[in-house]
C-alpha cells in the first residue's frame, strides 16, 4: 500500500452528493491508502462546509491524513491527482438551457484552467455535476496541458440504473448482470444498451425477449431515472450519485473487472461514428488509470439510431457552448 496520501479535490463539496461522497472517501472507498481531501465551494457556503469538516473530523477515519477547504480553485487544486467535479450551477427559475449552459460555462472554465495550472501530471479528472459531458467537454479545452484522456463525465450512475432495472426484470442478481453500456449524453437521450449486455453469460436483450419492455420501459426508465428522482424526493439523487462518482473513479484508478466493461463518457476518437472531440459515453475498459474504448461491437439499426440522437444532443450542447466563446 502506498502511504502517501492521495491528493482528491471535490467541488460544490458542501452540496447533497458531497454529503455522501466524502464520508465514502474518507472511509477508503478507494482502497486501503490514506487520503487528502481538497473541498472547493462557493465563499457563502464556506461555513455550511465547515460543519461538514467538523463531522469528518468526529468520525476519525483512520485513512483521512488531512482536509483543506477555499473558493479558490487554483489553491485548492494544487497538486491533486484526482479532481472530482460535482459542484454546478442547477437550473433556477426561468432560466433557459443556454442560460445554464453559460453559469455553468463560467464554473468550469475558471476550473479547468485552474486544473491545468497546478494539479498534479497524473492527475485524473471526473465531471458529476450538469450537464456533465458538456462541462467535461469545457474543462477539458480550457485546461490544454492535461491530456484529454484525464476527463470523463459520469455515466455510471445511468449504468448502475441499468444493471438494477435488468436484475430486477430477469430475477438475476446484479452480479450476474455485465457488458452494460450506457451511449452518448446523460441526459435523457441517453441510450442504454441490452443488445451487448449479458444475464449469467447469456445475451441480455434475448435473454428478456420483450422488445416492447425494453423499448417502452427499460430505456425511458433508465433514463428519465434523475427526473423520477426529483419528482419524489423534491431533488435530485444524492447518495446514489456518489455512490456511482466512487464506482467510476476507483474503477478508473485500480481498473475495471477482467472480461466485463463499464460505461465512462470519455473524449471520442471517431470510435462507433461519434464525432471525434465530443465527450461521449461509451463502453470501456480500465487499467492503470488509463481507459480504452472498447472496439468491435455490432451496431445495428436501432442502436444506431438511439446513439446518433444523443450524440447529436451532445454536438448541439457543443455548438452552444462554442457560441458562448466557452471552448
Ligand atoms: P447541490 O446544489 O446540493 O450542491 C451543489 C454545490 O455546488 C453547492 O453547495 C454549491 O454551493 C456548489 N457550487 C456551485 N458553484 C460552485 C463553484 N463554482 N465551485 C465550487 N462549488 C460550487 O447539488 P447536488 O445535488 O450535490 O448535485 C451537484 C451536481 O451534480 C448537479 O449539477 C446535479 O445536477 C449533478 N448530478 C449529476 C449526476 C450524474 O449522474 N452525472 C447525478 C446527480 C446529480
Ligand atoms: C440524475 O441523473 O439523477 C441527475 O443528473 C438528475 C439531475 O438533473 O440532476
Amino acid at each position: 500500500m502506498s502511504t502517501t496520501p492521495l491528493k482528491v479535490a471535490v467541488t460544490g463539496a458542501a452540496g447533497q452528493i458531497g454529503y455522501s461522497l466524502l464520508f465514502r472517501l474518507a472511509s477508503g472507498a478507494l482502497g486501503d491508502r490514506p487520503i487528502e481531501l481538497r473541498l472547493l465551494e462557493i465563499e457563502p457556503a464556506l461555513k455550511t462546509l465547515e460543519g461538514v469538516v467538523m463531522e469528518l473530523d468526529d468520525c476519525a477515519f483512520p485513512n483521512l491524513a488531512g482536509i483543506e477547504i477555499g473558493h479558490e480553485a487554483e489553491k485548492v487544486f494544487d497538486g491533486v491527482n484526482l479532481a472530482l467535479l460535482v459542484g454546478a450551477r442547477p437550473r433556477g427559475p426561468g432560466m433557459e438551457r443556454g442560460d445554464l449552459l453559460e453559469a455553468n460555462g463560467a464554473i468550469f472554465t475558471a476550473q479547468g484552467k485552474a486544473l491545468n495550472a497546478v494539479a498534479a501530471d497524473d492527475v485524473r479528472i471526473g465531471v458529476t455535476g450538469n450537464p456533465a459531458n458538456t462541462n467535461a467537454l469545457i474543462a477539458m479545452t480550457n485546461a490544454p496541458d492535461v491530456p484529454q484522456s484525464r476527463f470523463s463525465a459520469l455515466t455510471r450512475l445511468d449504468h448502475n440504473r441499468a444493471i438494477s432495472q435488468l436484475a430486477a426484470k430477469t430475477g438475476a442478481p446484479v452480479t450476474d448482470i455485465t457488458h452494460m453500456t450506457i451511449w452518448g449524453n446523460h441526459s435523457a437521450t441517453q441510450y442504454p444498451d441490452l443488445f451487448h449486455a449479458q444475464v449469467a453469460g447469456r445475451n441480455a436483450a434475448e435473454t428478456v425477449g420483450d422488445q416492447d419492455w425494453l423499448e417502452n420501459t427499460f430505456i425511458p426508465t433508465v433514463a428519465k431515472r434523475g427526473a423520477a428522482i426529483i419528482d419524489a424526493r423534491g431533488s435530485s439523487s444524492a447518495a446514489s450519485a456518489a455512490s456511482a462518482t466512487i464506482d467510476a473513479a476507483r474503477d478508473w484508478l485500480h481498473g475495471s473487472a477482467d472480461d466485463d466493461w463499464v460505461s465512462m463518457a470519455v473524449v471520442s476518437d471517431g470510435s462507433y461514428g461519434v464525432p471525434e472531440g465530443l465527450i461521449s459515453s461509451f463502453p470501456v475498459t480500465t487499467r492503470d488509470g488509463d481507459w480504452e474504448i472498447v472496439q468491435g461491437l455490432e451496431i445495428d439499426d436501432f442502436s444506431r439510431a438511439r446513439i446518433d440522437a444523443s450524440v447529436a444532443e451532445l454536438a448541439e450542447e457543443r455548438d452552444a457552448v462554442a457560441k458562448l466563446g466557452l471552448i
